[in-house]
């Protein structure tokens, strides 16, 4: 693949743009009960995130960070316990959840797991028509068909058509994900740690599938989770750091994915460098890090 640099959409581009926020988060916090201290343990807090139509997004922090909690709400599968939260302009909690998630495109790793493995590759693509797990084929008509078919080859998966599910590799099966993520030209792509176990060409497959959207879809906003800036897509126009639930820094990509702010946020020092468009990030050790 050969990285282009990273592309931030320009004034004209945002100015043609009438959609919504593709995301809306204003004082998000979201806690559950921890029953073994006896009090609310908090995932998210006071989270401000404004997604624009034609944004790419980088979401990154360590585990447990928050980063999978964060994209439940941009989901729409999870509610904030408090604040306020709207996705493609839809206020969560007086709008038809299901129905919202049929304009959201996700990949995640609980999908690949919930999706029967007897499925062809064709299928698991059309099972975005409805953004459900099983197969409705009477919502499948001719034009589903031949979208899913364009898919399968714009992602190098032609040749897989009629390959059960079970019997694709794991770079495979993502690019299917992500083919059925994009079945309804969703105006929201959600990306969860869409490279984990790929080898060095699968993950470079699949970050020029995903850098190739922003061509296709200009007014698609999307946002990617991962712990690794190796693993952007040069697309990215913006980042959000999370540490313990808490964002460490937000913005243009060129600010936020660099030295300082990354090791606020792994809590170590890390060198971050650009090279080609992309970002390349290690540890730095102790003794050079006060230089
Ligand atoms: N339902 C729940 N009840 C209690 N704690 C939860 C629940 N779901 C998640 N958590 C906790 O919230 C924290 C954030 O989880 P989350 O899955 O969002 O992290 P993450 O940043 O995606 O991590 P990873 O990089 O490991 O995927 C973790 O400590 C997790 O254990
Ligand atoms: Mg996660």
């Amino acid at each position: 693949m050969t990285a282009s640099p990273c592309r931030s959409p320009d004034a004209a581009d945002r100015r043609a743009s009438t959609a919504p926020p593709a995301l809306e988060l204003s004082g998000v916090s979201l806690w559950r009960w921890d029953a073994e201290v006896q009090r609310e343990r908090f995932l998210l807090r006071d989270v401000d995130w404004t997604v624009q139509a034609g944004e790419q997004w980088a979401v990154l922090g360590s585990n447990g960070a928050g980063k999978s909690t964060l994209i439940s709400i941009a989901a729409a599968s999870a509610h904030p316990s408090s604040g306020s939260a709207a996705v493609l302009g839809e206020r969560l909690g007086s709008v038809d959840v299901r129905q919202l998630r049929e304009r959201i495109g996700l990949v995640e790793p609980r999908t690949a797991r919930a999706i029967s493995g007897r499925l062809s590759a064709t299928e698991v693509v059309l099972t975005g028509t409805t953004g459900s797990i099983a197969l409705q084929r009477r919502r499948v008509g001719e034009a589903e068909r031949i979208r899913a078919a364009e898919l399968l080859d714009r992602f190098g998966c032609g040749a897989l058509a009629t390959r059960s599910f079970d019997s694709c590799s794991q770079g495979e099966r993502q690019r299917l994900l992500l083919a059925r993520a994009l079945m309804l030209r969703p105006p929201l792509l959600l990306l969860d740690e869409p490279t984990t176990g790929l080898d060095l060409p699968g993950r470079e497959a699949l970050l020029a599938a995903v850098a190739s959207i922003t061509d296709e879809e200009p007014e698609a906003a999307t946002v990617t989770v991962t712990h690794h800036v190796e693993e952007l897509p040069p697309t990215t126009t913006h980042a959000l750091l999370l540490r313990d639930g808490v964002v460490v820094a937000a913005g243009p990509a060129d600010a936020v994915i660099e030295s300082a702010a990354l090791s606020t946020c792994f809590g170590t020092s890390v060198r971050v460098d650009r090279l080609d468009g992309r970002w390349l990030a290690r540890a730095e050790r102790a003794d050079r890090a006060d230089r």
